[in-house]
């Protein structure tokens, strides 16, 4: 191993996967020399040819500006052995139990300590990745400073949380609501300015279990807000209310604020469900029973079939009828099919028998994988042709403009799980 003694102020960015990929092209943008790392070298390849691997509005032209100037990406870890900041993106998914696989951390802290043996300036490690409160100081800290051969007197450990959503990530990055930093260090305030230089945004300082724990809190929030509604739209639905107009009045209170009120079909995607079902680990391994979150998971368990019920008692039966599935992405604007509602639908509708057509704009291919048996087309269009019932999943911009293209179906029953539709006759799943 080759020592360098070169100690510009460079950032490396470990994981390229949503987030880490995101937070790197962004820190470029802003002027950093950044270098993401990922033991995937495929992935390197198409990310320096500027094809993010993952759909992403405004990511591909984001890296195409970067790449060759200040950014580039790597199969190994010899950026560390220049960089006086390096951020931990790597993925935390979830046990058999539902607490956090720290597995890709470990892997990551052991490369990171082991690329720092050749770094003697000051170091800054900053974990991103979303981990159980606690993380850095029993985990991530004494991994990375027994692997380097470091102290802790020049070597910075900073919890930084990311709350980026898919489809508007680059935006989130730049203009964030806030930027929480969990340390216990008096630099980390200097280090913030530093790394979010051209970023207006307040920053919270705390301690690094706090900054871990507020990841979590606000998912999981968020996502009872989601249930909230949901439960409140199906009981508006049986009392001939509209849950939107309901949801309008209660979030012009302050105190609630109108966002993440949507009632439907639910939410999915790589961080609700995980970091719920996490934090429900977490209480029961503090010896505390989560009821409130439980509640919320098992809402979103059942209000997809919601669909397949209100179907299933228009025509007495799915044998047979074919339906049109639009949206098969957990969410528009993204490939994403993680957690998706259309999975459990899919399947519900697979064994009672019916004849299922797919359309998603990005995510068919990801779908193809689970689901071969189902028809995919080509446009929202052919998916109607002949169906016997149509279920909107996403709140794709496509979709909404659909009108006259009903007109092709055998029956016009639609049934909307994200209310997006402008055509009549329609159903929601709860309003
Ligand atoms: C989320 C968080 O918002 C982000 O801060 C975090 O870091 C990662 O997880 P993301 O998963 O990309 O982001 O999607 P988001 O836009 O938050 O939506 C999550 C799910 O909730 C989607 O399935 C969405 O359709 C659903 N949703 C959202 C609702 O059902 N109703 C709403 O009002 C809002």
């Amino acid at each position: 191993m080759t020592c360098s003694s070169d100690s510009t102020k460079q950032i490396s960015v470990i994981g390229g996967g949503y987030v880490g990929l995101v937070t790197a092209a962004c820190l470029a943008d802003l002027g950093h020399m950044v270098t993401l790392i990922d033991i995937d070298e495929e992935k390197i390849r198409a990310i320096n040819a500027a094809r993010s691997p993952v759909a992403e509005s405004g990511l591909n032209e984001l890296l195409a500006k970067n790449l060759g100037k200040n950014l580039i990406a790597s199969s190994d870890y010899e950026s560390v052995k220049r960089s006086y900041l390096s951020i931990i993106c790597v993925n935390t998914p979830a046990t058999q139990t539902g607490s956090a696989d720290l597995s890709s951390i470990e892997a990551a802290c052991l490369s990171l300590g082991h690329a720092l043996r050749c770094n003697s300036g000051d170091h800054v490690v900053v974990t991103k990745s979303t981990v159980p409160p606690g993380t850095t100081e029993s985990l991530i800290q004494p991994l990375v400073l027994r692997t380097s051969g470091r102290s802790d007197k020049n070597t910075i450990f900073l919890s930084n949380p990311e709350f980026l959503r898919e489809g508007s990530a680059i935006s989130d990055f730049m203009s964030p609501d806030r930027i929480i930093a969990g340390s216990n260090n008096d630099a980390s305030s200097e280090i913030i300015s530093w790394l979010y230089a051209g970023i207006s945004a307040p920053v919270m300082f705390t301690s690094v279990k706090t900054a871990e724990m507020s990841k979590y809190v606000t998912n999981a929030f968020l996502a009872t807000k989601i249930s909230f509604s949901n439960e409140i739209g199906n009981v508006c639905k049986r009392l001939g209310i509209d849950v939107y107009e309901v949801m309008q009045c209660v979030g012009m209170d302050h105190r609630i604020s109108p966002h993440f009120f949507n009632a439907g079909v639910g939410f999915g995607g790589a961080c609700f469900p995980k970091d719920i079902r996490a934090l429900i680990s977490l209480a029961e391994e503090s010896g505390e029973t989560s009821r409130l979150l439980q509640a919320v998971m098992d809402i979103n368990r059942t209000q997809p079939y919601r669909i397949v019920h209100q179907l299933e008692n228009e025509f007495g039966g799915l044998a047979g009828k074919r339906i049109a599935l639009l949206g098969l992405a957990f969410k528009a604007a993204t490939d994403d099919i993680r957690e998706s509602r259309a999975i459990p639908i899919i399947q519900a509708f697979l064994e009672k028998g019916a004849v299922l057509v797919g359309y998603d704009p990005l995510a068919m291919e990801n779908m193809k994988k689970l689901f071969p048996e189902i028809d995919y087309v080509k446009s929202s269009s052919d998916a109607l042709q002949g169906a016997d019932a149509c279920i909107v999943l996403t709140e794709s911009p496509e979709f909404a403009a659909l009108n006259g293209e009903f007109d092709q179906m055998n029956t016009r029953m639609i049934i909307e799980g994200r209310r997006i539709l402008q055509t009549k006759e329609k159903q929601g799943i709860c309003w």
